[in-house]
């Protein structure tokens, strides 16, 4: 059976890999995306969950104002995400809250797009969204897949022993298979997308 993607999904993907492809300058972040995109060339099969009401909606319309992109590919991405919102199924976060800020639970939310959980179900690939509220700190964290993120708003990330650092809008960094990480948001919220490859090449 062929299986045939929503237009918004559609577009999103491809704003959104066409974007990377822009932005990734890590040699490892590369190569996981082009192992990403193939496998995306198959659609899977898409859930018929209802999209849930983002609880910081006030976050994401402060972060995610396409005026405020002056990147083409950066606008054109959140522009098709902006479509695409009222499909997904915002979520907390559940599990290890190791550093987490105490607002953190009421200041954050994440949403999967594509992978377990996601609008389209597939485990070779995890894609989807965090948005922080301002100043929230993210639980450190860590999970088998390779991971890359694509940041569209200020905010400070860390992994392994790393100092605190700021990709900026459009910026982009590469978590290694297992690695520690988290991020936090300045007095503006935060908004990433991040990227995994748990496929089997
Ligand atoms: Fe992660």
């Amino acid at each position: 059976m062929t299986v045939k993607r929503p237009q918004a999904m559609q577009e999103f993907l491809d704003a959104i890999t066409s974007a990377a492809d822009r932005c990734v300058t890590d040699h490892n972040a590369k190569i996981s995306l082009s192992k990403i995109r193939e496998a995306l060339q198959t659609p899977s099969k898409m859930s018929d969950e209802v999209g849930t009401q983002l609880p910081i909606r006030d976050s994401l319309e402060e972060v995610a104002n396409p005026q405020c992109f002056h990147r083409p590919e950066l606008r054109h991405l959140i522009e098709t995400f902006l479509r695409l919102e009222p499909m997904l199924t915002w979520r907390r976060r559940s599990g290890d809250m190791s550093c987490a800020s105490e607002n953190f639970a009421d200041g954050h939310a994440n949403a999967n797009i594509i992978g377990p959980g996601g609008i389209e179900r597939r485990t070779d690939v995890w894609l989807g969204v965090t948005l922080l509220a301002p100043n929230v700190r993210y639980p450190d964290h860590s999970h088998p897949p390779e991971e890359t993120y694509l940041v569209l708003s200020n905010g400070a990330f860390r992994h392994g022993d790393s100092e605190w650092f700021e990709p900026g809008i459009g910026g982009t960094f590469y978590n290694s298979p297992g690695i520690v990480h988290a991020m936090r948001s300045d007095s503006t919220p935060l908004l990433a997308f991040w990227l995994l490859w748990a496929g089997t090449k």
